[in-house]
């Protein structure tokens, strides 16, 4: 069985990127016999149109991924727009969907109920979507919850191309992630890079001291009891310390007598314990420039032999060949 997923460069990794998509892509890459996993760069150039920070964004995901554990030799790990087969087929596909289809997405919908000027791009990125699935026959596509409608997309376009030009596509069935629940940002929100209330997972260790410092609670005097269940601090605490270490936090909080400060060093401190050997390693990355480019060019050599193979077949199919 084959699983695949993209993920954009669309800026800074942060921990609700880490423990909402990284962590559970990686988890399924170990699980699955065979795992595509690949940077979605022609996706992010739909919102980041800024040449250095596109740049950036491609090369820090790469390293951070690796350093997160991400497998070159077990997972096959490419950059979308070192495979043309992408676009290719992405307009092929783009021929037969219906305009209906792509005026019903829901987050085209909603960018451009939020005012975002919308281009092209962003209307047919469901095409290109489905034909970075169909490429490669994954039986299964783990995505979050907000890319479940793009994965209904792709299997209505791939069974459209199945009727009219016969059997081509195997469907794509999704992996709707379990709910890891919203991980909170530093003011209490959903952490995302738009609120900018993020931790990254990776900076100095001064850096996420800085940021866990200030994150906003309540006033509630040291001496009073406070609400674990309601604090940012120990929301967060509770994704890095063991259940036998949160109790006694938890306790802390409902006795009275510890000051947001004390909690949130307790914070930085396990922090520091689960991510301090993934910094280590970005290290040995970020020093490697040869390496990335050295394992991004072997996947992408993968990546196009099985991407070329289907888009032959393709054009075969519908008479370009
Ligand atoms: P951002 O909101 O910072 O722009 P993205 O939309 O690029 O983040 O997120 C990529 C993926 O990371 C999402 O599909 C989602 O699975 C996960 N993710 C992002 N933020 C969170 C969060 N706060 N809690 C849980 N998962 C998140
Ligand atoms: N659109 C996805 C996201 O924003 C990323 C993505 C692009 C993707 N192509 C994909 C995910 C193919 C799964 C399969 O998260």
């Amino acid at each position: 069985m084959r699983i695949l997923t993209g993920i954009q460069p669309s800026g800074t990794l942060h921990l609700g990127n880490y423990f909402g998509a990284v962590l559970p892509a990686l988890r399924l890459a170990h699980t699955y016999d065979e795992s595509v996993l690949f940077l979605a760069d022609l996706h992010a150039f739909t919102t980041v149109q800024d040449q250095k920070r596109l740049k950036s964004s491609i090369f820090n995901l790469i390293g951070d991924l690796l350093a997160c554990g991400l497998d070159p030799q077990k997972t096959l790990f490419f950059r979308q727009s070192d495979v043309s087969a992408h676009s290719e087929l992405s307009w092929i596909l783009s021929c037969i969907t219906p305009l209906g289809l792509l005026e019903r997405a829901h987050s085209f919908k909603d960018k451009k109920a939020k005012g975002i000027e919308a281009s092209a791009g962003l209307f047919t990125y469901p095409i290109l979507m489905t034909a970075d699935i169909l490429l490669y026959e994954p039986h299964f596509v783990p995505v979050g919850k907000d890319q479940k409608q793009h994965l209904e997309m792709a299997r209505d376009i791939a069974q459209k191309f199945n009727t009219l030009f016969g059997d081509t596509f195997l469907l794509p069935e999704p992996v709707i992630a379990e709910e890891t629940g919203i991980i909170p940002g530093t003011d209490g929100q959903k952490m995302s890079k738009s609120y900018g209330n993020i931790i990254p997972v990776f900076a100095t260790e001064n850096e996420i001291k800085k940021i866990i410092m200030g994150i906003v609670t309540d006033s509630i005097p040291v001496s009073e009891p406070k609400n674990p269940d309601t604090c940012t601090v120990f929301q967060l605490a509770r994704l890095f310390l063991s259940a036998s270490d949160l109790e006694p936090l938890r306790q802390k909080y409902k006795n009275g007598g510890m000051g947001y400060g004390e909690a949130k060093n307790i914070l930085f401190d396990a922090v520091k314990h689960t991510l301090s050997p993934l910094w280590e390693k970005r290290k040995l990355f970020q020093e490697n420039p040869e390496y990335i480019q050295e394992i991004m060019k072997i996947g992408a050599e993968k990546a196009n032999h099985i991407a070329r193979q289907k888009l032959e077949m393709v054009k075969q199919r519908i008479g370009l060949l």
